[in-house]
């Protein structure tokens, strides 16, 4: 369950201290992070700072959120030394947007854990609900079909004035629409290597198994667009990268680029990832052996 923190705080602080404040701080401690709820709560009691931001923003329609990497849900605030914030909007059901977008491009019923540590405050409204689970992130191998080990610990909702400190390959949880319209506020950390190179898990619940993986990195699909149209000196390439990337999930793409490429030495190539000391490439490359040799795949 992620780390609430509902103590009551009557401070007011501007945008500009509260990113100061982040960005004087370790941020990569989690503890640090969490010592930040007084702060982002004082924030949240700034009741005139993210109308104005808005009303700013409406004003200059044309280019609007130019910045945002995310969807029309997430409005970008600021960043600081190794973190950005951001607004988060959720409607409820019964609200047009939702009406006439769905559920998905809001995240509900969209059960995943972070690959990074972010701490949030409730700003408005009654608070989008979720249901929280744990899991061991070293139990989890990593690949799509893999059940994974759930523990329920309950659902809360982020009202507003609730900090919630939400922790990095432990918490899992799937989020519901609010009772009405609710905004939160994110201090997100941001370590490129973390985002990249820690596995971010999409799930079906109940089961558990992972429906997809959610981090932002474009060497699977790199390899696979190589995998498709790549030359001798690709394959010079991938064998490099299958050898020495740090990321397990980029060794496993470079390996499937290369049995690809190399059809008829595939069996050779799984045989060698057997041997990576990262399980995420050597339980996938078993499986893939098995299923070269026609056998039923037992983990
Ligand atoms: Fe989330």
């Amino acid at each position: 369950m992620p780390i609430f923190q509902d103590e009551v705080c009557n401070k007011v602080i501007s945008l500009e201290e509260t990113l100061d404040y982040f960005s004087s701080i370790d941020i990569s401690d989690r503890d640090a992070l969490l010592g930040g709820a007084p702060t982002l709560r004082a924030l949240a009691n700034n009741r005139t700072f993210l109308t104005k931001l808005i009303t700013d923003e409406l004003k200059d329609v044309g280019s609007l959120q130019k910045t945002n990497q995310y969807s029309a849900q997430v409005f970008t605030l600021g960043e600081g030394i190794n973190f950005f914030m951001r607004a988060n909007f959720w409607p409820a059901a019964h609200d047009s947007i939702f009406q006439a977008s769905g559920a998905r491009p809001f995240f509900y019923d969209v059960p995943h854990d972070h690959n990074f540590d972010f701490l949030t405050v409730g700003y408005y409204g009654p608070g989008y609900l979720s249901d929280f689970y744990e899991y061991e992130y070293d139990d989890v191998v990593g690949y799509i079909g893999e059940a994974i080990k759930l523990r329920y610990m309950g659902r809360e909702a982020l009202a507003r004035g609730r900090t919630m400190l939400y922790r990095a390959s432990v918490d899992i949880h799937n989020q519901l629409p609010p009772e009405s319209f609710s905004i939160s506020i994110n201090v997100m950390t941001n370590f490129p290597d973390q985002i990249t190179g820690t596995n971010q898990y999409m799930l079906d619940l109940p089961s558990g198994v992972i429906t997809s993986l959610g981090n932002r990195t474009s060497l699977p699909l790199l390899c696979q667009a190589a995998a498709e149209i790549g030359d001798e000196e690709c394959i010079d390439v991938l064998d490099y990268i299958r050898a020495s990337h740090p990321n397990p999930r980029g060794r496993v793409a470079a390996y499937a680029a290369l049995a690809r490429l190399r059809e008829s030495e595939a069996h050779q190539v799984w045989s060698d990832a057997v041997s990576d000391p990262d399980r995420h490439v050597s339980v996938q490359a078993r499986i893939r052996l098995a299923r070269l040799q026609g056998e039923a795949v037992a983990i």
